[in-house]
């Protein structure tokens, strides 16, 4: 089917997903990767980041994915223009992957659309930043990785898909990061996939 359609109707009858981020992009990879295959029914169609210089925008680059990277400091000017991109591309929905922003909840009103984000701790425990070594100091035995939909209460939306880490007594918060961040690239293409599924 899809052949016979022109360039500009492509990607019909594929979800259309938006991805933000703010730094390395290293769940932006582990998304795109996971997606590229020709027959896919979900489409990378545009990534966005508050930060121009993130590095994760040039591996959207190499994969020829549409993307911006704002310049302006203004959570308002990043908001308003991302919405536009937004609708502008039909997107379905939005991954938070890495974005290190709290999104207003007029920006999360005016969307409509449901917004997922990736958390590297076990939610409900530890929302927030400093996650690892939190989980350190109170001596848990499981960490892990967390996807959730996005609310008005930062790190508090229902709660998608958990995957656990062991904890060792030898784990310092970098070696329990890097635990963490290889089940993140595992779970996040999986319930984005599960989640579009069910949409
Ligand atoms: C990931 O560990 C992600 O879970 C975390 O930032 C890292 C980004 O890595 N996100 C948050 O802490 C959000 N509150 P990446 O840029 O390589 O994907």
């Amino acid at each position: 089917m899809e052949k016979y359609l022109g360039k500009k109707e492509k990607y019909l009858g594929k979800k259309k997903v938006a991805i933000f981020i703010s730094g390395r992009g290293s769940n932006l990879r582990s998304i795109i990767k996971y997606f590229r295959k020709k027959n896919s029914l979900i489409k990378i169609v545009l990534v966005i980041s508050n930060n121009f210089d993130a590095k994760g925008l040039k591996y959207a680059n190499k994969s020829k994915i549409l993307n911006y990277g704002f310049r302006s400091k203004s959570k308002l000017v990043f908001e308003n223009q991302s919405l536009k991109l937004l609708k502008k591309h039909n997107v379905d929905i939005l991954c938070l992957a890495g974005f290190m922003k709290i999104l207003s909840s007029n920006f999360i009103k005016k969307f409509s659309k449901p917004i997922l984000n990736i958390h590297p701790s076990l939610l409900p425990k530890y929302k927030g930043l400093n996650t690892h070594a939190r989980a350190i100091k109170n001596k848990d035995r499981y960490s892990g990785a967390t996807i959730h939909k996005v609310t008005k209460k930062l790190d508090s939306g229902k709660i998608i898909l958990q995957k656990k880490v062991k904890i060792l007594k030898s784990d310092n918060p970098k070696s329990l990061e890097k635990k963490v961040l290889r089940i993140e690239h595992e779970i996040y293409p999986k319930a984005i996939k599960n989640f579009l599924t069910n949409l």
